[in-house]
């Protein structure tokens, strides 16, 4: 008897652990995935044309979703790189698309002493006024013998033709031999009266950029600056020091035309608020009193350093990617910025190594990149390997048994309040997948425990 049940009992064991992988990994889902990116060169003539190209100098890092399109950007880090800006149809039903440089291939080639209209962007942003902003860092060959070819600038295009609208060269006095400009916010409640807000991670510093004025400003502030502690990077098992500053940044509505922009540097654990209401005013923006307005709201913890970050306008809820550990988390900006009151919506030690860029389209579905960029710059990417890879899924649906998906009435400071979340609610706590590496949430394993003792009830 005891032989004979053992095997059912496995069956029924391992059912539930497939189960519940399911359950823990199906909120996100790879839509595309490459071992090594591919262009959709027109004819071998262009090939021709780009001379230097070398695939795997060729690194997915920056992703933009439009309702037809899908942009990844592909920064000049190595010389091989055949244009910085590409991007492939949704209809394109290939698990691995090759990619189309935008606007043009003209756009990205190198003529005799010229540089092409796009040097190498980082990240870039569609507003919902169909104009896509593309921030060009002018930096070049970053890991061999880098080169700043041409000065930062803003390029804005036409998505209905992809026309080049407006290019913007961010002035000298607004940023310093380090300058790298990695990331761009765009606060579009107005198509005529739309900001961008320019990250320089190694200024470090905040470029503010009025559509309407075509002027911008440079605002400093202690919080862009890197923290000394929180240096070190552990990914897979790559260890390497960044310090880079100001870097994510989220804008939450105040429904007055305004946002609260949330940011945190990328060598921090720290994250930061300041409305932009301030931002948006050269005049108090670039004055040396404005330090109160900035607020520090708390940390991620140990490991806790975050890339990019997202706030959802639907949800209300910030995303945002942890480098050091593979994972997406997110906090209700109505809840204190505590470790509590954080949760993982992903978390994946082989698919989701370095998350990259973080988007949410229109439709409310998250969309995420991640690239495994540490072993790119500091080690080798196996070819034979899945490397590159875009994850979409609903952010309703991935918050949903967290503590992001609590209702603002439910959420109080009340002691009593957090006490019950802390006993039923949520799954993954940030806290304890920091101390011991990823855990099966709490529900979940309950649920193991129901299904074993209605095994042992009815085999014993
Ligand atoms: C392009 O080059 C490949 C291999 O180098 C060759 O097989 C193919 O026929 C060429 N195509 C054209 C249109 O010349
Ligand atoms: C895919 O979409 C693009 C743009 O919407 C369109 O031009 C193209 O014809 C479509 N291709 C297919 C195969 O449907
Ligand atoms: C990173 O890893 C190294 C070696 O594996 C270790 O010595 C170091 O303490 C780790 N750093 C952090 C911040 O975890
Ligand atoms: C949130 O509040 C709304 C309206 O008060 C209610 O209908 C909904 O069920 C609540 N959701 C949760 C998860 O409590
Ligand atoms: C995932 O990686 C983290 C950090 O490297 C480690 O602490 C954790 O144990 C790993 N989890 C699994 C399931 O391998």
């Amino acid at each position: 008897m005891q032989a004979k049940s053992i095997i059912p009992f496995f069956y029924v064991l391992l059912q539930c652990h497939f189960w519940m992988m399911v359950i823990a990994s199906d909120k996100l889902d790879v839509v595309y995935q490459w071992k090594q990116l591919e262009y959709e060169w027109p004819s071998n003539d262009t090939e021709l044309l780009f001379p230097g190209y070398k695939q795997e100098d060729n690194l997915p890092l920056g992703l933009e979703i439009t309702s037809t399109r899908i942009f990844v950007t592909v920064p000049r880090w190595r010389r091989g790189v055949v244009a910085s800006l590409n991007y492939f149809y949704r209809n394109d039903t290939r698990r691995s698309p090759n990619l189309i440089p935008y606007p043009s291939w003209e756009a990205h080639q190198y003529e005799a002493g010229s540089v092409p209209e796009i040097i190498s962007t980082f990240r870039i942003r569609a507003d919902r006024c169909e104009r896509l902003w593309v921030l060009d860092t002018g930096f070049t060959d970053i890991l061999d013998s880098p080169e700043q070819q041409a000065p930062p600038a803003l390029l804005i295009y036409d998505l209905r033709d992809d026309r080049l609208l407006r290019k913007f060269v961010i002035p000298e006095d607004q940023r310093t031999p380090d300058s790298l400009f990695a990331n761009i916010a765009v606060e579009d409640y107005s198509c005529e009266d739309t900001f961008a807000y320019l990250a320089d991670l190694g200024g470090p510093g905040l470029v503010v950029y009025s559509w309407k004025s075509e002027k911008s400003w440079l605002v400093k502030h202690h919080f862009f600056q890197p923290d000394p502690q929180a240096e070190e990077f552990n990914v897979s098992g790559i260890s390497f020091q960044w310090t880079d500053g100001l870097f994510g940044m989220g804008l939450a509505s105040t429904n007055d035309g305004y946002s609260m922009m949330y940011f945190h540097p990328l060598s921090s654990t720290m994250e930061y608020s300041v409305s932009t209401k301030l931002l948006r005013d050269p005049e108090r923006a670039t004055s040396l009193d404005n330090f109160h307005e900035f607020h520090a709201l708390g940390s991620r913890g140990h490991n806790g350093q975050s890339s990019v970050s997202f706030l959802d306008p639907n949800t209300g809820v910030l995303f945002y990617a942890l480098a050091s550990l593979n994972a997406i988390a997110c906090w209700k900006p109505r809840n204190m910025f505590k470790i509590e009151q954080q949760d993982f919506i992903y978390v994946d030690n082989v698919t989701m190594v370095f998350p990259n860029d973080l988007k949410i389209d229109r439709n409310g579905n998250i969309w995420i990149l991640s690239d495994r960029l540490p072993a790119f710059m500091y080690s080798r990417l196996d070819p034979e390997d899945y490397n590159f890879r875009i994850f979409m899924g609903s952010a309703k649906k991935a918050i949903k048994g967290t503590v992001c998906s609590m209702n603002s009435s439910s959420i109080s400071n009340n002691p009593y309040d957090s006490m019950i979340e802390e006993n039923n609610v949520h799954p993954k706590r940030l806290k304890t997948v920091q101390n011991s590496g990823y855990v099966y949430n709490s529900g979940l394993i309950s649920i193991l425990i129901t299904v074993i003792t209605l095994f042992v009830r009815t085999f014993i």
